[in-house]
């Protein structure tokens, strides 16, 4: 008999659960039909967004996590997932994320946001057909009448908006030791040109610096190479990144090579086999004296809490004084994006002004913005943020202003000619290339 009480009290719990169920899957098919669900369960758009980028050194973390603080600040119930998807130490210069986030983006796995340079790069993922407009990011931050013109150039293609600026960095960029270089009574004002660059280099060789020059891995050793480009004037890097550079005898371009394997015989020789910011924080540590390298490195300096002026400084690569060339950083909206409504939400703080002056005074660059904060950015930042009103000779890098296979194939050849010092093969290499991808340069930039 006892057994009877146990029976109901077993079918009542049994009838809960059942019923329990049952409204379960009742919920999921009116959430489904009616869309409410994520109001029931809120989910999948409303609370996510997740991006990839490729800023992983001190100072490039110090600022993206400041420009999430901005939208946190402003979207407190979306959880944001930044990745980089490269585990090392520093993914930078972007190289390897396309090679993982192309497929992703083919196959429909599509983040909600990822970032990538303004003008080719983007250009080649519009041609894919694998990004949609972000021309509503542009409306409603007003970015037509802050963003600078070439910037707009950059980031428009078929009469719509691809690409949302968060930076503008400048590329023609010596950074250098104060103490080191006051030690050796060097003055920098004298360095504007490749023979007194190197007369300091002998100097500071001769009172003890192994390596007066830091170097890093393949694109930072083209990123070099460029602004030696560059310093042979605006017509002849014009001719460069339209792909016009096509006689191998060009005394321009073998005066470039013969001015860069100058340069690399006071670079350290381990430069393959580090990155970029272990090079700039040679300079911090004084090991080295000169790094060229785009102003991120100002976000190492910075993070590793060194003083404008007084620990280091700057000066225009030789040869390049009245040119500001140029690396714009974009975030860009995918097609079918996991959480839309987040991305768009993403892509208007990072056009923001209150974003762009959380992040670029701490990344090192200026905002892309010509209503900035100036009193928040440090005195290297403000004399490039001047240097960008009274320039006329702008230059886009070949990561922004060349074909994506031109850019690999010169990390490739400068990869090479580190090696082998041979300026008529490398010569020969970069004006077939030139030539086989003429095709390829669909933009033509009027850099004069
Ligand atoms: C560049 C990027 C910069 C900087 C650098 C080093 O390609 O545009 O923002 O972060 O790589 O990672």
């Amino acid at each position: 008999m006892k057994k009877k009480g146990v029976n109901s009290k077993q079918s009542l719990i049994r009838g809960i659960i059942i019923g329990v169920v049952i409204i379960s899957i009742l919920f999921i098919i009116v959430g489904e039909l009616t869309n409410n669900f994520t109001l029931l369960f809120p989910a999948k758009d409303g609370n996510i967004l997740s991006f990839y980028h490729w800023w992983t050194s001190a100072g490039e973390r110090a600022a993206l996590n400041s420009l999430i603080l901005v939208f946190t600040n402003k979207y407190p119930d979306i959880v944001v997932l930044p990745s980089s998807l490269i585990s090392n130490s520093s993914a930078g210069g972007g190289v390897e994320l396309f090679n993982v986030l192309k497929p992703m983006l083919m196959s429909g796995e599509s983040p909600d946001s990822f970032q990538m340079h303004a003008g080719y790069e983007t250009k080649a993922y519009v041609d894919s057909n694998l990004l949609d407009n972000v021309d509503l990011a542009w409306q409603a931050e007003g970015l037509e009448k802050v963003v600078p013109k070439i910037v707009q150039v950059m980031c428009r293609f078929d009469e719509h908006y691809y690409s949302v600026p968060v930076d503008i960095h400048r590329t023609n960029v010596v950074w250098y030791n104060k103490p080191l270089l006051d030690k050796n009574n060097i003055d920098v004002s004298n360095l504007t040109n490749w023979d007194s660059f190197f007369n300091a280099c002998d100097k500071l060789k001769s009172s003890g610096i192994k390596y007066p020059i830091q170097m890093a891995t393949a694109w930072t050793a083209q990123h070099a190479f460029d602004q030696i480009v560059a310093s042979q004037g605006i017509v002849f890097y014009e001719d460069w990144i339209n792909g016009k550079v096509t006689a191998e005898n060009d005394s321009r371009l073998l005066s470039s090579l013969e001015t860069f394997k100058k340069y690399l015989s006071y670079v350290n020789p381990d430069n393959q086999d580090i990155d970029w910011n272990t090079a700039t924080k040679r300079i911090i540590d004084g090991e080295g004296a000169f790094n060229i390298m785009g102003d991120w490195a100002n976000g190492e300096f910075k993070a590793a809490g060194m003083e404008y002026n007084k620990d280091y400084g700057t000066f225009v690569v030789p040869g390049t004084k009245g040119m500001y060339g140029l690396v714009i950083d974009t975030f860009q909206l995918p097609k079918h994006p996991k959480h839309p409504a987040s991305s768009e939400k993403w892509l208007e703080v990072v056009g923001s002004k209150e974003g762009q002056d959380a992040f670029n005074p701490l990344k090192g660059s200026i905002s892309a913005r010509t209503d900035t904060d100036v009193s928040k950015y440090d005195g290297y930042q403000q004399t490039a943020i001047f240097d960008f009103i009274i320039i006329k000779q702008m230059y886009p890098a070949v990561s922004n202003g060349a074909p994506k296979d031109f850019e690999v194939k010169e990390q490739q050849i400068i990869a090479s000619f580190v090696k082998d010092l041979d300026v008529n093969k490398a010569a020969k290499a970069f004006t077939d290339y030139q030539k086989e991808i003429s095709d390829e340069y669909t933009i033509e930039w009027d850099l004069k």
